[in-house]
């Protein structure tokens, strides 16, 4: 089957790697050709690192690159059986490409849209045959995150999301099923390992230096919030939450930070910008957390409590199976443990108990804790029995 990719950007040129390694003759456009020549150079750039790494051998790495073809008008991507649409994330712009393409692509192609935050439902309403469009979200940089999730449209034929699920398994892909709903499973489930960690630091009960040495050294994440939102960009990480918060009616739960908004407003943007919640200066003094173990196990619990709530309210409301949920949080962003797991190992009650404490604390919404983790410390459940 032939891919076609409108776009190519990051995602976009990421996603045509993965396909084109996959076996696909891929297609790329973009209605920016300086976009495309950045695109080409770069995976000039990406094949012939691989092939110095040793991870690829020449030949393959020529095959592979062989594959990919870019397209200088949109009819050339005629005859893709997929195609996956990876460009600004605008409404008015990826619905009006959507009703375009469709009379470009043939009635049998399969339409996705890589959008991370819009609504899928709206994407396939501009098309005639919105049966045929699909949400596949690609994580950054798409060639090495494991994770893809699908996401079918109230539209979508169940078909397509089988036909979606294969594909991208058939690409090496951890391939989850989420349900249209705002961040989908990862970008929702996420939040509070940003915005809690936030809350505590806006708060004077540790600075990011200790926060993110609990996270890492007693919680065993790879990254701790603060680094790793210096790391994505405060800009990217900020319009991510306030769009969640936005799409969840302002549900205080995804409410965003002025501590991070005013970073972003500062143009303290992170590594790209040499200024985050650190200083990248060569000669910048290295920030010392405090190693209280206490504190770091309190920390733990309150920011892990937050994503456990998260990930069970997410499975309350069918946004996804209990194995599609784990598994999309240790592939899709590397936690150390699958959270519904991880509420069995610590106590689900041990959970509400803490969100009940906080919530006791603040009489905020946002601590308010998910129906489906009180009914089951009430009835002694366990996620995995
Ligand atoms: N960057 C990420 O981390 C990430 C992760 C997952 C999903 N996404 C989603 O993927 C999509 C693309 O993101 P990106 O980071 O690759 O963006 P990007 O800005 O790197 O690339 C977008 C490309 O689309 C092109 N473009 C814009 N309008 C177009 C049009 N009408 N027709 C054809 N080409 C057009 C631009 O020239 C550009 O090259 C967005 O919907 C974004 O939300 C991004």
């Amino acid at each position: 089957m032939k891919i076609g990719v409108l776009g190519s950007g990051s995602m976009g040129s990421g996603i045509a790697q993965v396909a084109a390694a996959a076996g696909h003759e891929v297609v790329i456009f973009d209605n920016h050709a300086s976009a495309m020549d950045r695109a080409r150079q770069k995976l000039q750039e990406v094949f012939d690192l691989l092939v110095e790494k040793g991870k690829l051998g020449r030949e393959e790495a020529t095959a592979i690159h062989g594959r990919i073809h870019f397209a200088d008008r949109m009819h050339g991507l005629r005859g893709v059986g997929l195609l996956i649409e990876a460009i600004i994330e605008d409404l008015t712009v990826k619905k009006a490409e959507f009703e375009q393409l469709e009379d470009v692509v043939g009635p049998d192609c399969i339409m996705a849209t890589n959008t991370s935050s819009l609504s899928i439902a709206a994407i396939a309403s501009a098309c005639k045959r919105p049966e045929r469009a699909i949400g596949i979200h690609f994580f950054n940089p798409a060639p090495l995150m494991k994770l893809v999730e699908v996401i079918p449209a109230v539209q979508t034929h169940p078909d397509i999301v089988a036909q979606s699920v294969e594909l991208m398994k058939s690409w090496g892909k951890e391939t989850v099923v989420a349900k249209d709903t705002p961040g989908f499973i990862v970008n929702r489930i996420a939040r509070p390992y940003y915005g809690e960690a936030l809350r505590i630091l806006e708060e004077g009960f540790a600075d990011a230096a200790t926060i993110d040495w609990a996270m890492k050294e007693l919680g065993k994440f790879r990254m701790g919030p603060f680094e790793l939102m210096d790391y994505i960009g405060n800009d990217i990480n900020y319009t991510v939450t306030e769009t969640v918060f936005q799409a969840f009616y302002f549900d205080p739960r995804y409410k965003p930070s002025f501590t991070q908004k005013r970073l972003v407003e500062a143009g303290y943007l992170g590594r790209k910008t040499g200024r985050g919640f650190y200083s990248y200066a060569p000669d910048a003094p290295v920030a010392e957390p405090l190693k209280n173990a206490e504190l770091g196990r309190d920390i733990v619990h309150r920011i892990v409590s937050m994503l456990v709530n998260e990930a069970a309210d997410a499975l309350y409301w069918g946004v996804a199976t209990r194995d599609d949920i784990d598994r999309a949080m240790t592939t899709g962003v590397n936690y150390p443990k699958g959270l519904l797991l991880w509420a069995d190992e610590l106590g689900v009650s041990h959970c509400v108990e803490t969100l009940d404490r906080l919530y006791e604390e603040y009489h905020e919404d946002r601590y308010r804790c998910s129906p489906l983790l009180r009914k089951m410390a009430r009835e002694v459940a366990k996620f995995y029995e």
